[in-house]
């Protein structure tokens, strides 16, 4: 459990995702003027990189592929894909994927750096 630098500051716009890298964990960051969020990168249903087309509006993160949206405040599912985009194979590999919370990180400004909580 520790903090870890994840970006410079500089290096992410304001209302703009990137996706990290942090030891073994793909983690998706959001910033919004000088506010940040960290979350997990990939989509519960079909591992999705958020960072590619995820949108972010009334608290929520939705993915672009499928839909499934997540309250950011804690994670908690809202909607599980809603939306196969590609009927038949969307719904059976979808079918292997365990609905579940998405993974919120916390973080904070250190210096010239975001850094996020890895537990
Ligand atoms: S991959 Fe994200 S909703 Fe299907």
């Amino acid at each position: 459990m520790t903090w870890r630098n994840a970006i410079k500051l500089s290096k992410i716009k304001s209302k703009s995702m990137r996706m990290l890298n942090l030891g073994t964990k793909i983690i998706m960051i959001y910033r919004e003027e000088e506010d940040f969020l960290a979350t997990e990168g990939l989509c519960r249903h079909m591992r999705w990189p958020l960072s590619w087309g995820g949108k972010i509006e009334d608290g929520c993160l939705t993915c672009p592929l499928h839909q499934t949206r997540h309250r950011l405040e804690d994670g908690e599912l809202m909607e599980w894909a809603p939306f196969p985009l590609f009927p038949p194979y969307g719904k059976f590999v979808g079918k292997f994927s365990r609905k579940k919370n998405l993974k919120i990180y916390k973080t904070r400004k250190t210096g010239d750096y975001l850094q996020v909580f890895l537990d």
